[in-house]
């Protein structure tokens, strides 16, 4: 099964695919990012992968920067394309070229907290529970049909940063598996 991941800051989650790789069943054929100074460029060369950076700021529209993504997919056909903190939502006319070949990792307990800010809204609506989950990328925002979720309980102490770093923990061991099972 071939994939292609999509970043656009840190990039555990990529790093995190890209190591469980022999003993997973995906290979990782290419990655892209639509921020050139993404730390997953790094992360990609460290691992001999071919990185497309394409400048979102650099295109007049999402549509003409999405047909060009388009394109890229286009010429290495995926089996499916994992977002692993793709800040950039997706054009609709994408989501259509690709149907039911998106993924994505979303921070909270969907349908609970779509959009930003996760770890801060659960914390400010004093929720015992937190997650993150896995689904299908539809034209509506983080609302796709889900394939894994998994929680972890809010301890008195967390913080958005301690959040942040459990919950990215806690990504790093499941997309991996679930990429593999897909
Ligand atoms: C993750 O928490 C993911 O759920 C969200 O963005 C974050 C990306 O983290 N979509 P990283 O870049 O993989 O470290």
């Amino acid at each position: 099964m071939n994939i292609v991941v999509f970043f656009s800051g840190t990039g555990t989650n990529l790093q995190s695919i890209l190591q469980n790789e022999k003993k997973l069943n995906y290979k990782v054929i290419s990655t892209f990012t639509n921020n050139p100074d993404a730390s997953g460029i790094d992360i990609s060369k460290n691992f001999n992968i071919d990185c497309k950076i394409l400048d979102h700021k650099k295109f007049d529209s999402r549509e003409k920067f999405d047909e060009e993504i388009n394109i890229y997919l286009q010429k290495l056909n995926p089996d499916y394309v994992i977002l692993a903190g793709y800040m950039r939502i997706l054009s609709n006319f994408l989501v259509e070229k690709w149907k039911q070949k998106i993924i994505n990792i979303h921070p909270s307990l969907l349908p609970k907290y779509p959009g930003l800010n996760t770890h801060e809204r659960a914390l400010l609506a004093g929720d015992k529970l937190h997650g993150t989950t896995i689904h299908y990328v539809t034209s509506d925002l983080d609302a796709g049909p889900i394939i894994r979720q998994q929680s972890i309980e809010i301890e008195p102490d967390d913080t958005i940063e301690s959040l942040t770093e459990k919950i990215k923990k806690l990504e790093n061991k499941i997309y991996p598996e679930t990429i593999s099972n897909l």
